[in-house]
């Protein structure tokens, strides 16, 4: 909880940092520079190629975020729960438990608003942080990324959203994909704070797909920016292995027994 407060406190004070991690090696690292680590269903796609978060099953968000937990030492730990689990109340609890308890991470993510919301407000009652995602909700597409905030009706329903979402003690959103006038409006009429993808700068923070920002994965999604092509330097290494070992270079007799 005293994470929790800490990520609470942030909004209007300071920006929060929130990224992506499938695993221990890449938590380690993620975790120096953020605050937020999320387990995301993304990696259904990312790590294997499945065409919808849909595919992502219970045990493999649990293995990929025990691995996830041995490398995050200070940042706020979030795992996403994968579609179906949460479809009613009490599989949503029951879930929820079993998530915290075989991960140890501190808060879960659900995706949506009014239609969850007597799930939410179960896993609150029973002292589970939930973070929430409104906007674009991967686990409810089919298809293309499409920005949302583009009617009456779909503005509205994302303000009651994510009013109610508030008032039920989610301790943070994550909007996806929401235009700027309507993420900005948003953040500014919540106390909780708002974490964008996709939604412009006026969100009180930003998460991104580790794999995107590092050029791990390969996606020309708009709101994904490459910030380092990492498999540059991966190839650079794996060649000059390749080569050592093709003109015996290597092993040396330091690297033998
Ligand atoms: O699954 C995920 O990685 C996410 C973020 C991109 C917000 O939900």
């Amino acid at each position: 909880m005293k994470n929790i407060k800490k990520i609470i406190n942030k909004k209007n004070k300071s920006k929060i940092v929130c990224l992506t991690a499938y695993s221990k090696n890449i938590a380690e690292e993620v975790d120096k520079h953020v605050d937020i680590i999320l387990v995301g269903d993304s990696l259904g796609s990312v790590l294997y190629n499945y065409s919808t978060t849909r595919k992502v099953t219970l045990t493999e968000m649990i293995k990929h975020s025990k691995s996830v937990r041995l490398g995050v030492k200070k940042s706020l730990m979030v795992v996403d729960m994968p579609f179906n689990t949460y479809a009613n109340k009490n599989s949503a609890l029951k879930n929820a438990k079993k998530i915290i308890k075989e991960t140890r991470c501190d808060a879960v993510k659900l995706e949506g608003g009014k239609k969850i919301i007597n799930q939410i407000k179960l896993l609150i009652k029973n002292k589970i942080p939930v973070m929430g995602h409104l906007g674009l909700l991967p686990q409810s597409t089919k298809g293309k990324f499409k920005s949302k905030g583009n009617t009456t009706k779909e503005i509205n329903q994302l303000i009651d959203d994510a009013l109610l979402l508030q008032k039920n003690r989610v301790f943070a959103i994550v909007l996806e994909c929401i235009k700027t006038p309507i993420a900005k409006k948003i953040t500014k009429n919540l106390d909780i704070p708002t974490i964008g993808i996709g939604s412009s700068v006026h969100c009180d923070g930003q998460v991104l797909v580790t794999d995107d920002l590092i050029g791990l994965n390969h996606t020309n999604i708009k709101f994904v920016k490459k910030f380092v092509n990492v498999r540059k330097y991966i190839n650079a290494g794996l060649r000059k292995f390749a080569s050592d070992v093709r003109s015996n270079k290597y092993p040396t007799k330091k690297h033998s027994y």
